[in-house]
C-alpha cells in the first residue's frame, strides 16, 4: 500500500462520525418527488448536494432547473490525461407512507443495530453520499482528484426521470465520459460485494373501467347492470396462465433466451432462496415455471398489479354498484423487449378481453428500457479490486430486477461501460417503512469507491 493510500484509508476511518452526521443532515430533508407540496424540500435537497459538491472542490457546480425538480451538475476536469467518468444518482425519495409502520420517523435518521434507518438511506441518498464522502476523502488527502469526474444528481428518478432525457439530449458533449458510474442497486447479500450488469425495464399503466354513468343502488339495479369492479377482477385474473406466464399475445416474442453459460453462472452465485423467502415473509413463493427464483426476479418479464380501487371502501357497508373501477399495474421488461411494442400489445389484449358493457381509459404513466451489458472493459477490473479493498471479499456479478431508465439512456447514447456498484441490501426496505442502510456497507462503500476512483487514476 502506498503512503497516499495509507493516508486515504486513515482519513476515511477517522471521519466516520463526521460522514455519518453529514448524511443524516441530507436525509432530514423530505425530498419526496411525487408530492407537489414538497417542491421546496426538493430545491433544498438539490442545494444541499450543490453545496457539498462545491465544498469537496468541484470546480463547476450548478443547479439546473427543469420543468420538474432541478438537476445538480458538477465537474472537476483537472486530471489531464486521466479517465473521465460520469457519476449519476438521485436525491429524491419515495413517500414514507404508511407512517405508523416506521419504528422511528422516516425523516429523523436513527442508528439501530448497526443500521441507519430513514427514508432515502438505501435508495438513494445514502449511496450518493458514499461517493460524495469518497470524493471529499480523495480531495482532502491528495489535494486534487485522481481522475476527471462529472456528477449528475437528479430529483425525479422515483417519478420516472421525465425531464432528464431532454437534458441529456441537449447536453451530450457536456455529459460525455469514458464510463457511467451508478450506486443505486443492491449487493447480493451481506458481505457479498456486487456489480450489477443488467436491470429490467418498466412500463407503468393505469386503467379506468366505466360501467354505469353514476353509482347505482345495488338493490334496485344489481343483477341487471355491469359491475366494473367485477369486470376488472375478471380481466386481471386472465392475465396469467397456470404456469405464471403472462397471456398477452406476443409478450415473450422478443425476450432474449437465457444462455446456458449465464444460467450456470447465476446458479453458482451465493443466492439463497431461503433468505429471499424470509425477506418476502409470505407463506410461500410462486413464479414462472421452468426458472429459478433469481431468474424469475432478474431475467424474466412480468406483469404485476400495483394497486386496485373503486366503489365503497369506507367504514361499515354501503350497497352500491360503482360507476368506475381503477387499477395501476406494470410490466418489468428484459432484453430485447421494446417498451412501446409491449405497451401496444397489452392495450390491445385488454381491449379485446373487456366486454362491450364497459368502456376503458388506458394510460401509460412511465416507460424505461431494459439494460444488459458485458463487463469486460478494464474499468471493471479496477472496480472488482476496489470492492475487495473496501469489503475484504471478491465481488460477484449479478443481474437485478429493478429499473433505472437513465442507465439504458446513457448506454444507448454514449455506448460506454456502465458500472453499477450497489451498496444496499435486498432486505433494507427500499420504498417501504423502516428503510435502512447497513453502516458496514456505508463505510465499506466509501472505502471501495475512493479506492475505485484512485485506481482509475492509476490505469
Ligand atoms: N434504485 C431503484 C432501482 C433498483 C432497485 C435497481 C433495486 C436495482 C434493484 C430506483 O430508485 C427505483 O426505484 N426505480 C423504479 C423505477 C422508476 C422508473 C420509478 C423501480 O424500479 O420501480
Ligand atoms: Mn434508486
Ligand atoms: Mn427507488
Amino acid at each position: 500500500m502506498s503512503s497516499s493510500q495509507n493516508g486515504l484509508t486513515q482519513y476515511i476511518e477517522t471521519h466516520r462520525d463526521a460522514h455519518l452526521a453529514e448524511l443524516c443532515e441530507f436525509l432530514r430533508i423530505p425530498s419526496i418527488s411525487t408530492k407537489s407540496e414538497r417542491k421546496g424540500d426538493l430545491e433544498r435537497a438539490a442545494r444541499w448536494v450543490l453545496d457539498k459538491l462545491r465544498s469537496v472542490g468541484m470546480s463547476k457546480a450548478e443547479i439546473i432547473p427543469t420543468k420538474g425538480h432541478p438537476l445538480v451538475y458538477a465537474e472537476s476536469l483537472a486530471a489531464t490525461g486521466k479517465p473521465t467518468v460520469l457519476f449519476y444518482g438521485h436525491y429524491d425519495v419515495q413517500p414514507p407512507e404508511p407512517l405508523d409502520l416506521w419504528t422511528s420517523p422516516a425523516f429523523e435518521p436513527t442508528v439501530r443495530d448497526g443500521n441507519l434507518f430513514g427514508r432515502g438511506t438505501a435508495d438513494d441518498k445514502g449511496q450518493v453520499h458514499i461517493h460524495l464522502a469518497a470524493l471529499e476523502s480523495l480531495m482532502k488527502t491528495a489535494g486534487k482528484l485522481p481522475i476527471n469526474i462529472k456528477v449528475l444528481i437528479e430529483g425525479e428518478e422515483e417519478v420516472g426521470s421525465a425531464n432528464l432525457w431532454a437534458f441529456v439530449q441537449a447536453n451530450k458533449a457536456r455529459l460525455k465520459a469514458d464510463a457511467l458510474i451508478v450506486s443505486d442497486t443492491s449487493m447480493l447479500g451481506p458481505g457479498v460485494p456486487s456489480v450489477t450488469y443488467a436491470l429490467r425495464g418498466l412500463v407503468y399503466y393505469q386503467v379506468e373501467i366505466t360501467g354505469p354513468a353514476q353509482d347505482l343502488h345495488s338493490g334496485v339495479f344489481g343483477g341487471a347492470v355491469p359491475n366494473p369492479i367485477t369486470i376488472l377482477c375478471e380481466l386481471f385474473a386472465k392475465m396469467h396462465d397456470k404456469n405464471f406466464r403472462v397471456t398477452v399475445p406476443g409478450f415473450y416474442d422478443d425476450v432474449a433466451k437465457l444462455g446456458a453459460a449465464e444460467r450456470k453462472s447465476l446458479a453458482k452465485l451465493p443466492f439463497k432462496a431461503k433468505d429471499f423467502a424470509n425477506t418476502v415473509g409470505a407463506p410461500g413463493l410462486c413464479g414462472e415455471k421452468g426458472f429459478s427464483v433469481a431468474e424469475r426476479a432478474w431475467c424474466r418479464p412480468t406483469l404485476e398489479m400495483n394497486g386496485i380501487w373503486g366503489g365503497y371502501t369506507g367504514e361499515g357497508s354501503k350497497t352500491v354498484i360503482p360507476s368506475k373501477a381503477y387499477a395501476k399495474f406494470s410490466c418489468r421488461l428484459v432484453p430485447d423487449q421494446d417498451p412501446d411494442k409491449i405497451t401496444r400489445a397489452v392495450e390491445r389484449h385488454i381491449r379485446k378481453l373487456l366486454p362491450k358493457t364497459v368502456t376503458c381509459k388506458f394510460e401509460v404513466l412511465s416507460t424505461g428500457k431494459p439494460w444488459k451489458a458485458p463487463y469486460t472493459h478494464p474499468f471493471f477490473e479496477v472496480a472488482h479490486n476496489a470492492l475487495e479493498a473496501g469489503f475484504g471479499k471478491r465481488a460477484v456479478f449479478i443481474r437485478e430486477g429493478g429499473s433505472i431508465p437513465f442507465v439504458t439512456q446513457m448506454h444507448d447514447t454514449f455506448k460506454v461501460p456502465c458500472i453499477l456498484l450497489g451498496f444496499g441490501l435486498p432486505d433494507e426496505n427500499a420504498h417501504a417503512p423502516d428503510e435502512h442502510l447497513s453502516l458496514e456497507n456505508y463505510f465499506g462503500g466509501i472505502r471501495a469507491v475512493a479506492n475505485f476512483y484512485q485506481g482509475l487514476g492509476e490505469l
